[in-house]
This record gives structure tokens, sequence and C-alpha cells, in this order.
């Protein structure tokens, strides 16, 4: 089942060369947090290039709902005039962020130090989830919550009204953690810290600073320091959502294992937390360029120029690069597939734990394809056919967008295509997905059922 509505069984078809330019939407971890930043800073923020995804349109409801004027003019132009630290209102309704985890935890941080209560819920996917890693380090901002076993949504969480701050150091790589902590601590009075071993996407700390909070970050032997004021004013701003790498990552990887493609994907961020898999793209050998690198908005951002590239090698990602590229991994098994020898990933544990089991989804789907794929609780390995992937399988997507686009993929490349059992979850993070695929040249149809 679809999270909003009837599954939508896709199938996409070994594929002609893919030509021409892919415009990828905005990137979904920035456009959440320009709607709750934009919701927290007192007057009008104003966002051009917003994503308008499910998941992103389901967080402007949420700020709705908490007091904030969430506004589209069209064409990705959007409004939020914002209550202001500490302003929110008490919902009236339950708030459901359907697939969006970064939804739930950076809202949750968001409203936990103050006095008010809010019940959230989720889809089939969402509701899976753990969230006692949000709501741990919110409690000793004084929040309390109340979910199913294992703090799994629903729940509820009654904010702190005497809010302190404090001083956390992350347990996982997570950058919905990290924020979540950050959120709460802006209606803290004095300072809370974040401490991080590893690097996560940074979005949070700049996007802070760029809306005037007072926020650091010391790189220590420690890891990463954050150090943020609480109850800052926030001033509204101008924000133009850049690209998402991760959505660019599709059509790059397409035009990679597609004979005879060239793919040109402008305007993508290479922000250094979110560009793993390009790198590793390179490192496998792929035709990959870098075009017209420049700064926009303090971020790095370059024209992608993919190209057909037969003679990829498998490599080891690093342990250290995979907060760098952690939503990547299914699209990068499925490049892995087409390689000559073995792709190993380690340290990649937090997979088991995104919208579906990665690992499992990946594993399960590609076996299905004739690729050989072996794997352990924190790793996997993907064996390369060297060219030539059979397909001709059916994937279950399990309410994961990121499996139902990889899968689409591998299809282009494969012998007998690939079908999956649900494409609707695509429209959680790219909604323009199939007519974007299908504009390069793809052929992918949806079966009635
Ligand atoms: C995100 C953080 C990552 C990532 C997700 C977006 C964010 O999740 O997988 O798609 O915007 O903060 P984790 O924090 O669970 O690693």
């Amino acid at each position: 089942m679809s999270g909003h509505g009837a599954a939508l069984p896709m199938t996409s078809h070994k594929s002609g060369p893919l030509r021409g330019q892919a415009d990828v939407p905005g990137d979904k971890s920035i456009s959440h947090r320009s709607l709750i930043l934009g919701a927290l800073s007192l007057g009008e923020t104003r966002i051009q290039g917003l994503l308008e995804g499910d998941d992103v349109l389901d967080t402007g409801k949420a700020m709705q709902a908490f007091g904030a004027e969430v506004i589209n003019h069209g064409g990705g132009s959007w409004s939020v005039h914002g209550v202001g630290v500490g302003g929110f209102a008490e919902p009236d309704q339950v708030i459901d962020c359907g697939n969006s985890g970064t939804g739930v935890r950076l809202i949750m941080g968001a409203m936990a130090t103050s006095p008010i209560t809010a019940t959230f819920t989720g889809d089939g996917s969402l509701n899976k989830r753990p969230m006692g890693r949000v709501t741990d380090p919110l409690a000793l901002f004084g929040a309390q919550s109340h979910g199913r076993s294992e703090g799994r949504l629903p729940l509820t969480l009654i904010g702190a009204a005497q809010p302190l701050p404090v001083r956390y150091e992350v347990p996982m790589p997570s950058a919905q953690v990290k924020s979540a902590v950050l959120l709460a601590g802006l209606n803290a009075p004095g300072q809370t810290v974040v401490i991080e071993k590893e690097a996560t996407r940074d979005h949070t700390e700049r996007m802070l600073v760029g809306f005037g909070a007072e926020l650091t970050v010391d790189e220590t032997d420690a890891g990463r320091v954050i150090t943020l004021t609480g109850q800052p004013e926030l001033r509204p701003q101008d924000i133009t959502v850049p690209r998402d790498p991760s959505s660019a990552a599709f059509p790059v990887c397409a035009a990679l294992i597609v004979e005879g493609s060239e793919v040109l994907v402008p305007n993508i961020g290479l922000n250094p937390t979110r560009a793993g898999l390009f790198y590793s793209l390179q490192e496998m050998g792929a035709d990959l360029t870098f075009e017209n690198m420049r700064e926009e908005g303090g971020e790095p951002v370059a024209d992608l120029r993919a190209k057909y590239s037969p003679d990829m090698q498998g490599i080891e990602v690093p342990h250290e690069r995979a907060a760098s590229m952690i939503d990547e991994y299914p699209i990068l098994s499925v490049v892995a597939s087409f390689a000559q020898g073995v792709t190993r990933m380690h340290g990649v544990k937090e997979l088991r734990v995104k919208e579906s089991d990665r690992i499992e989804a990946m594993a399960t789907g590609l076996r299905a394809a004739g690729v050989t794929v072996d794997e352990g609780p924190d790793w996997w390995h993907v064996h390369g056919q060297g060219g030539a992937v059979k397909g001709g399988a059916l994937a279950a997507t399990h309410l994961d967008h990121r499996i139902a686009m990889s899968f689409l993929i591998l299809g282009m490349g494969a012998t007998d295509g690939m079908s999956i059992d649900d494409g609707g979850p695509v429209a959680t993070s790219f909604p323009i997905f199939e007519p974007l695929m299908t504009q390069l040249g793809a052929s992918i149809s949806r079966m009635a059922q």
C-alpha cells in the first residue's frame, strides 16, 4: 500500500540512450528547514524553489497547525509568516507527518521547549521508525513523551514549560537528531551544546546562523562541538533552495548505466556533507564531471555531466564517507551491479532504520534481478555483473521512495527491465521523477492492478 493512496505498480523498460538536461527539484532537507525556521522567526520568510513533495508539504501543514501562516504563491514560490521562537500555538489536531522522519523529528524538536502538547503520527513506514533517538535528548530539556512501544508513533509530546539547556553527544550519525536538539535549544535559556563524532549534513547549523542565531562550531578531537545560544530573535529570510543532490543522483546514475547516454544535471549543491556519492562514482571510474564550479549562498555548486561508463570498477566505500551519502547507498548499489568486481560498503547500519531497511530491501530486489549480494548488520557487498544485469523481476519498495526510484533506474539498464510494486512513494521527494526521466528517453509504464 502506498502512503497516500492505492499502490501504484510500475515497470521501467530497457532504455535507449538517455540524453538532455535534468532539472531536478529543490533540496528536501533545506526545504523542511526553510518552513520550520520560517515559522520560528518573526515576520515573513520568502522561499523560492521549495520542494513540493509530500514530505515537505506535510511539514508546511504542520507549521500551520502550530500557528504559522504558510502561503503557496505558485511556481515554487512560498512564504511563511512566522510566530517567533517560543511562539508555537498548541495544535488542535493530530500532526500527520506522512512518510517523513525528517519532518517529524525536526518538528518535535522545535516544539519540545514550548508549554504545549501535540500528538504526531505518520504512514505505515514512519510509524515503524525509532523515535527514542529524539525523545531521549528532548527529555533532558524537560519534555515528556508517550508513544507506542520503543517510542514509536503515534506519540504525544508534552513540551517543557521551563526548559533547561542541554549538552548532548549524539550517539549515532544523524542530522535529524542533531537538528532536533538544536531546534529545541532555541527556546531554552543559556547555551545548548551538541557534539557529533562524525560530521552529518550541516544545513541546520548554516541556516540557523543565516536566520540570526548565535551558533559556533568547533572541530575538536571529540568531534564537532556545536554551541547554540538560546532564545534568539530569529530574523525572517529570503531563501533560494538549491537543487537536491540526492535527487540528482538518479538521472546521473541512469546515464552511467544506459548505453550511449549523456545527461547534464545543472545547479547541484556539492556541500561536502552531501556529495559523497559523486566522489564514490568518480572513484569507480564513472565519466562524471563537475562543470562550472562556483559558490552560491556560501555553498559549492556545479553542473554535473554524466556519460555512459561501461568500465566502472567496484570500490571499497570508506566508513567515514557514509554520512555524506547515506541516502545514496540504494542507487550506488544499482551502479555497483553494473560495474566489474565487488563494491564493499560498511559502517552503514543506519540504512536499516530509514524509510525501510534499505540493505534488506535492495538486497532482496537485486538478488531477484540476478545480482549477488552479501550482507551483515552493518555492511553489504554487491557483486558487479561487469555490464549486463538481467532484471526482469518485481521489487517490493516498502513505502520507500529511494528504493522505488533505484529499481526503476536499474530497469533502464537491465536486459529485461524491472518492476516495482508501488511507485506512489516517489512523490514524497521527487514528484517529477517520471516525466523527467521520460523526457530524457526512459520508458516507464504504470501497470493496471
Ligand atoms: C536528513 C537526515 C538523514 C537523511 C534524511 C534527511 C535531514 O537522516 O537520511 O533523508 O534532513 O536531516 P538521519 O538523520 O536519520 O541520518
